[in-house]
């Protein structure tokens, strides 16, 4: 059984129109996407801003209602579970967020920040709970006195492993990262990444890893599923992604990633211009009339496309 399932999710928004002020329901944001993460896998979700990334996050952590579908964690469908049942099942969902800046608290310090889970679901006592606390700080590379500091006065490397220290405090299952080191300079980023590869490793964690960069998702993960306009565009291994891809629009995007070899930069152009051409004559293969993307299609057992 998959840890994660999504099913036909579709996560809709409202807003207020015409001169009556009625309540119109937008174009869906996340669009009938289903996906499946198994244990111990880390799934990249990539796509580029504004196609529904993180509203799929936040729709699994239960921050955004879904208009349709259902999300499964271990076989049980969240949104028809108790809340206290469900309050108990998110402990083994947590998430890291893009910016470390704002999503720690500035007036508590490193150590409320890190206890703050702990105390929502586990009776410590203030000696049990220092000692984890301590336990988290040194095992994601910061020092132990660092817990009576406050988040300003560490980098954003660091305030990332505070963000990521917290959500482990738990011992989650599922891990959701949404372009976790975005906010970065791209100096930090790939000491970032590493560490979280071998956290992942070592809890055996699996992730839902979400970026907007090919690149790094190549570095971090086993599967990737290509998001477009809300739904899957296509979805496969590594391999099937970088070495076979079927979409144009995967194609697209790849087209799109710097080329480092400066030899190789005049070819990796041509192509690019190449591919876009080719987009927009083949339009009508990769959508319906409406432009909504059509269903994915088996390939192989591993790789899924949108082709007609
Ligand atoms: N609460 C909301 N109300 C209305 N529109 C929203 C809301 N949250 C997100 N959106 C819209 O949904 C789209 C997808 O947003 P998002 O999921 O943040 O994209 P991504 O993370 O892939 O960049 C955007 O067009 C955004 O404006
Ligand atoms: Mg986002």
């Amino acid at each position: 059984m998959p840890l994660l399932q999504l099913r036909d999710v579709t996560v809709q928004f409202t807003k207020t129109a015409g001169c009556l002020r009625r309540t119109m329901p937008t174009p869906p944001v996340v669009d009938q996407l289903s996906l499946q993460l198994h244990q111990g896998e880390m799934y990249g979700l990539v796509g580029e801003s504004g196609c529904g990334k993180s509203t799929t996050a936040r729709a699994i952590m239960g921050l955004n209602q879904l208009a349709k579908g259902q999300i499964l964690f271990q076989g049980d469908d969240l949104s028809k579970m108790h809340r206290s049942s469900r309050k108990l099942r998110m402990k083994e969902i947590q998430m890291i967020f893009q910016d470390p800046y704002s999503s720690l608290n500035p007036r508590k310090n490193v150590w409320n920040i890190i206890a703050e889970p702990l105390r929502n679901f586990e009776r410590l006592t203030r000696a049990e709970e220092l000692k984890k606390v301590q336990e988290l700080v040194e095992r994601v590379g910061l020092n132990a006195e660092s817990i009576y500091q406050y988040p300003h006065q560490f980098s954003g490397g660091q305030r990332q492993r505070i963000g990521i220290a917290r959500a482990l405090a738990l011992r989650p299952q599922l891990l959701i990262a949404d372009e976790p080191v975005s906010a970065l300079d791209v100096s930090v980023q790939a000491q970032v990444l590493n560490f979280m590869k071998e956290i992942q490793e070592e809890f055996d964690l699996t992730m839902l890893f979400i970026s907007h960069d090919l690149g790094i998702v190549r570095h971090m993960c086993d599967r990737i599923g290509i998001m477009y306009k809300g739904r899957l565009v296509e979805e496969g291994t590594i391999q099937d992604i970088y070495e076979r891809p079927s979409h144009l629009y995967t194609k697209r995007l790849l087209a799109a990633m710097p080329e480092m070899n400066p030899e190789k930069r005049l070819e990796k152009m041509k192509q690019r211009f190449r591919i876009n051409e080719e987009y927009e004559l083949a339009n009508e293969q990769f959508f319906d009339s409406s432009g909504r993307v059509v269903e994915m299609r088996k390939i192989t057992d591993t790789h899924w496309a949108a082709l007609k």
